[in-house]
């Protein structure tokens, strides 16, 4: 089993901002997850790390880790709740698999935005690629995922959580490092 990352005193942390679904999304994204693996001959992430990634940040010194979390804080202080759904199936050639909404939510598509541009102006080097929001639920498919619309699986998006992320023996161990609830009711 991995080390636990402490924030005190590991020198890096690898980092990242995600939308979590409630339990029952969780639990429907998670029987989803292990039908389309199974079908790609491929491993369905733990049902605990099933999640949006809204802000890939990478490796970052602890010592800026403070900027991060008043970044995450304002921007979610300033955010509404709004109803998140996924509903389409994609994949890669090279083995991954995963589900996205068929269209990009004007609230999600805000939210990246503001964060966005919070990280930026606390200069952090984010990567210039489109926004492509999904949960992945499958990895080193040897088949291709079975593309297309499926039975939406969706939730309340209502919080922004800074997740620390370190490579174990069974793979990638998530922790919330800080939770922030949308305040602007
Ligand atoms: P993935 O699920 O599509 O692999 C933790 O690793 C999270 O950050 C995952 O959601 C992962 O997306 C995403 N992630 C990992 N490396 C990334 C990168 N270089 N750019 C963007 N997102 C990344």
């Amino acid at each position: 089993m991995a080390a636990k990352p402490n924030l005190e005193s590991d020198p890096a942390l690898r980092l990242f901002f995600a939308l979590w679904p409630d339990e029952p999304a969780r639990v429907a994204l998670s029987r989803l997850a292990k039908e389309v693996a199974h079908h790609g001959q491929g491993r369905a992430p733990h049902e605990a790390n099933l999640h949006l990634t809204l802000a890939f940040i990478g490796s970052v010194p602890r010592v800026r880790v403070d900027s991060l979390l008043e970044a995450g804080e304002r921007v979610a202080g300033a955010a509404s709740p709004f109803p998140l759904t996924l509903d389409r199936i994609g994949g890669r050639a090279y083995g991954l698999a995963w589900l996205a909404p068929s269209s990009l939510p004007e609230p999600l598509h805000a939210l990246h935005a503001s964060l966005t541009e919070a990280l930026v102006a606390a200069r952090f080097a984010l990567q210039q690629r489109m926004f492509r929001p999904h949960v992945t639920l499958a990895r080193d498919c040897s088949r291709p995922a079975h593309r297309g619309r499926v039975q939406p699986i969706g939730w309340q998006v209502e919080r922004l959580s800074l997740v620390v992320s370190t490579l174990a023996a069974g793979g990638s161990e998530y922790r919330n490092v800080a939770t922030w609830p949308f305040r602007n009711a």
